[in-house]
Formats: structure tokens, sequence, C-alpha cells
């Protein structure tokens, strides 16, 4: 037996992402965001409220940066995901992190979050609120690679929400092999 919901943003699983910007005055902006995706081979979509500083900030910069959200910076990740740049313009500097600009576009990189996506602004969307953004380089600390290339998703250590509760999920264990486990049905 089946219950029925009422429509609301219930998917799993939803990424804990970190969204950075410069403001006005070139101080780094944080916020957390849940509900983005890939969109094509180098893009991005991001469902971001246009009150937000980060929306003012890509408008005005037509940048910005997506970095992987970590088990060991949930704290941080969470208060930027609660405080607004419009209130507190220094909220990157009060989490105690550190940016260094990215050499690809005009956006922030945060050193204590080691995987990040250098983003261009496409478009934003002001109906759906969506940023649409073009992947212009990656940049991975080395202390999250693996031996023989690719991410160490261990030592990457990402995280998910879970919407339902509001609980951060440490992401778990291998279960299979993608592209290929299909292949057993013959
Ligand atoms: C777990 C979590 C997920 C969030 N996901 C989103 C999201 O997907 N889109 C959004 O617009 N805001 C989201 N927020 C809220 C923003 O991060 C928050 O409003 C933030 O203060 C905006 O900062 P800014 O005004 O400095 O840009 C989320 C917050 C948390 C804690």
């Amino acid at each position: 037996m089946r219950k029925n919901f009422k429509p609301q943003p219930y998917l799993y699983p939803q990424p804990v992402l970190v969204v950075a910007t410069y403001n006005e005055d070139g101080t780094p902006d944080a916020m957390c965001a849940a509900w983005g995706t890939i969109c094509d081979n180098d893009a991005v979509a991001l469902v971001l409220n246009a009150d937000h500083k980060t929306v003012k900030n890509i408008k005005r910069n037509k940048a910005f940066t997506v970095s992987t959200g970590t088990v060991d910076q949930l704290v941080a990740i969470d208060y930027v995901g609660m405080v607004s740049g419009n209130e507190v313009p220094d909220k990157v500097e009060k989490v105690g992190w550190h940016t260094e600009k990215s050499a690809a576009v005009n956006a922030p990189i945060i050193d204590e979050l080691p995987m990040t996506l250098e983003c261009k602004l496409i478009k934003y969307d002001e109906k759906f609120e969506c940023v649409y953004g073009k992947i212009v380089n990656i940049s991975i600390d080395e202390r999250v690679l693996a031996e023989g290339g690719g991410v160490d998703v261990k030592k990457l250590d990402p995280v998910s929400l879970d919407p339902i509760n509001g609980k951060f999920i440490r992401l778990g264990e291998p279960v299979g092999n993608a592209f290929s486990m299909g292949k057993e049905i013959k």
C-alpha cells in the first residue's frame, strides 16, 4: 500500500553544494544549495532564490564556483546556508574559510572544499529561479585524488541532504558498477 503526499521537494539523493561568489567590494560570499544538478556535459543548473546575495553577485560578475560539500565542513556549510550575505557580508571569513580567486572565472575557490566546478553564467531564468552555468574548469585538490586517476570518494567524503528528515547523510559504500551490472539481464 502506498501513501500519497502533497507536492514537495522530496527527491533522493540531493547534493550538498557550496556556491561561492564575490560581493561588490571583492569579499567572498558563499551559500549552501541542494537543488543543483549537471544539465549538460559541461553545464550545471542550480535553483537559487532571486533574493539571495549569491544571485545578485552571479548576475553582476557572470561567474560562480560550485564545490562539493564534505563531512568535515558541515558546520560551516550549514551556517552559510542559514545566514545571508545580504546581512552578514563577511560570512565566509566568519566560518574560517580561506579563498583564492579562480584563474578561470571571477569567483572564489574555497580552499577547505577540495572539489570545485568553476563556472561562467549562461543565464538566470527568473521564472524558475534557475542559474545555468558553463563549467570552464574543474579544480580538485590532490589530497582527494585516487592513485591512478579519478577521485577517491572516501577521501572526498561528500554529503547528501535528506530533505524529508532534515539530515545531512554521508555518502556510503559502492554497491555496483554503473553502465555494467545491468548487462546481467539478457
Ligand atoms: C541544506 C541547505 C540547502 C539549501 N539549498 C538551497 C537551494 O537549493 N536553493 C536556494 O535558493 N537556497 C538554498 N538554501 C538556502 C541558502 O543557502 C540560504 O538562504 C543562504 O543564506 C543564501 O545566502 P546568500 O544570501 O549569501 O546568497 C539551502 C540551505 C541549506 C542549509
